[in-house]
């Protein structure tokens, strides 16, 4: 005779669930501004408002009908709709409506005897239900008209987005430059592998040289800086003047100056160590040993 749930619990309800996944979905994009969200709440409390007013009326139609019904039937009605509105809430989604009374269902198969049961689903299963099919029209809908999960959209903008953070992060981080550029130890170990990676082709793995010169010897082809670890960076930023074999690495932006320091720092290392590599290329150059 009367709805179960009151209508201002459960339209604003489904209203709550359907804007907060929305909102879940929408959120990345800031042109749904501040102005539509305010519409939107405004729009929700007159919902709710005219909702009340609504409930109120008809709680006043209900009463005067149920005057007009016998004793019994009054009281039965009065029984069901018993309990305040979470309550009935709970029940709506919870309890199967009354059907203890209801004979057992079955399916005849017919050809082979068996009998099976036909039970009814739980309530909450069956919302559960309806709450997925909601949710896949929003998704589908999304994913169609929207950047939102589309996995190749949404790789793209990720992309971007690291790229964007790299630049952004590569220009805040102070890079080593000639000037400001020492020997440090603590950078010899990872300059041994980037060493590794970018020199040793023409250099060898331990710097005792291959198409370029040895460089754990005492001689030099080019010596520009008086200082020898600023003369190795010198090398590595600009390349040799005389080789353009022995290239830019530095300039030409292949090697960043943080990573030339660190490469600086192994070369200089293995440069002024006592144990030499067993087999190394012939002398190229000056001998140079007063080193600043
Ligand atoms: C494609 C081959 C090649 C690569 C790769 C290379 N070099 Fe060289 N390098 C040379 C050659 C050739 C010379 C000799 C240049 C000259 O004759 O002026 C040289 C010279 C040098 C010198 C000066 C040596 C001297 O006696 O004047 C240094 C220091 C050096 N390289 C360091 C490096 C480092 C560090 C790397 C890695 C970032 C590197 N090189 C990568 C070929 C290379």
């Amino acid at each position: 005779m009367r709805s179960k749930i009151s209508s201002f619990i459960m339209i604003p309800s489904f209203l709550s669930v359907i804007v907060f996944i929305s909102y879940i979905f929408f959120k990345h994009y800031d042109k749904l501004s501040y102005i539509t969200n305010f519409i939107s709440i405004f729009f929700f409390i007159i919902i709710i408002l005219l909702l009340i007013i609504l409930e109120y009326i008809n709680n006043i139609i209900f009463k005067k009908k149920i005057e007009s019904l016998s004793e019994e039937k009054r009281r039965k009605i009065i029984e069901k709709n018993e309990g305040n509105y979470f309550y009935v809430f709970y029940k709506f989604f919870f309890h199967k409506k009354n059907n203890d009374n209801e004979k057992i269902k079955t399916i005849d198969h017919g050809f082979d005897g068996i009998i099976e049961l036909d039970n009814k689903l739980p309530i909450w299963w069956v919302h559960l239900f309806y709450i997925t099919v909601i949710f896949s029209v929003i998704y589908l809908l999304s994913y169609l008209l929207l950047d939102f999960s589309n996995p190749y959209k949404e790789y793209d903008l990720s992309y971007k987005k690291q790229l964007y953070n790299i630049k952004i992060f590569e220009q805040k981080k102070p890079q080593a430059s000639l000037e400001k550029s020492f020997f440090k130890k603590r950078l010899i170990n990872e300059g041994k592998i980037l060493f590794e990676e970018n020199c040793s082709t023409c250099h060898q793995k331990d710097g005792s040289g291959n198409i370029g010169p040895n460089l754990t010897d005492d001689y030099w082809i080019n010596v520009i800086e008086k200082d020898l670890y600023k003369n190795i960076f010198y090398l590595i930023w600009n390349g040799s003047e005389k080789n353009p074999t022995m290239r830019a690495f530095g300039k030409n932006g292949e090697i960043k100056g943080n990573d030339i320091e660190k490469i600086s720092s192994y070369v200089y290392f293995i440069n002024k160590e006592k144990n030499k590599p067993l087999k190394q290329k012939n002398p190229q150059g000056k001998k140079i040993i007063d080193w600043k």
